[in-house]
């Protein structure tokens, strides 16, 4: 057998036959992790406000008709829905082995003016709606589903935090929005949201510690999503890699963090940023 003639498998990273919850799994970095795990031999249950594929996800939509990827409708804030959707999936898989966190919401492209414009004048009630979904989503999700893997005395929860809860936005990277009449500012809510995330890991990594379940933070930055070609342009010129993240980039990151090959990883913050915070 030649050297190099099969795919390379290596235990560290086995996830076969293991149990994942990707909450925001609809979503693109969502989809993109449920299926690459769903690929890698685990079951894998989405839990998402949608229910439907979107157009131009193939893959999830594919996972989701053959029933590798089983979707739930929860919101991640509504603790009874958490329940009873965790209680389908154990009944359907057993206790989760994985917890992805990536459902969030920021301001849309097509936010109000307010919610986007200067910060003194940020309404109040969209800071609140984004920390509800993006911290408290996180913690309701942690209680119940981490709670369970605690129980069962193993577990690896992965919180997707941002590169704005690392780092401020570079409003700089708005410019154009500007140059064409706009007021915008990427908003607070989004980046405070964001960095709790990292404390909030660092909490439960020790509370849990003893209880074999690992957290951490998974850092992305920048995923390419048909942005407007200045903002691709500008977001290039910032970036040492010199160029927005596929989101397929994601995965390896979580498939460490998910599997034993990170197994003395707790408390730590994977930034997969193309060294976006290295300058
Ligand atoms: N896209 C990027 O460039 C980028 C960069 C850094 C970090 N992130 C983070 O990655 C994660 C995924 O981002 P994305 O770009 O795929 O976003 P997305 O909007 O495509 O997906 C988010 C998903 O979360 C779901 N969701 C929202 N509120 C929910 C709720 N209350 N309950 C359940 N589900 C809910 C949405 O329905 C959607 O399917 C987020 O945590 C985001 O902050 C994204």
């Amino acid at each position: 057998m030649a050297k190099y003639d099969r795919a390379v498998s290596d235990p560290l990273f086995d996830l076969d036959g293991r149990v994942a919850v990707v909450t925001g799994g609809m979503g693109q970095l969502g989809a993109a992790v449920a299926v690459g795990l769903a690929e890698r031999g685990m079951r894998v249950a989405i839990l998402d406000v949608e229910t439907e594929p979107r157009a131009g996800s193939p893959g999830i939509a594919t996972a989701v008709d053959e029933g590798t990827v089983r979707v739930h409708a929860c919101d991640v804030t509504d603790r009874g829905a958490l329940e009873a959707a965790l209680a389908l999936v154990e009944v359907d898989y057993g206790v989760p082995h994985v917890l992805v966190n990536a459902a969030a919401i920021d301001a849309p492209p097509d936010a109000p003016a307010a919610e986007v414009g200067p910060f003194e004048d940020v309404p109040l009630d969209s800071l609140e709606r984004v920390v509800h979904v993006n911290v408290t989503g996180v913690v309701v999700c942690c209680q119940v589903i981490g709670g369970a893997m605690a129980r069962a005395g193993r577990g690896s929860i992965v919180n997707v935090g941002s590169v704005y809860g690392l780092l401020s936005p570079d409003q700089g990277l708005y410019d154009f929005r500007r140059e064409a009449g706009e007021t915008f500012f990427k908003p607070v809510a989004y980046s405070v949201s964001k960095s709790a995330l990292l404390n909030l890991t660092r909490y439960l990594a020790t509370y849990w510690g003893g209880s074999g379940v690992r957290v951490n933070t998974l850092t992305p930055h920048g995923i390419e999503n048909a942005q407007p070609e200045p903002f691709v342009e500008a977001f290039a010129a910032r970036s040492p890699l010199g160029r927005l993240m596929d989101v397929s980039e994601a995965l390896g990151a979580v498939v460490f963090l998910a599997s034993d090959a990170s197994s003395y990883v707790t408390g730590a913050n994977l930034v997969v940023d193309g060294g976006w915070s290295a300058w």
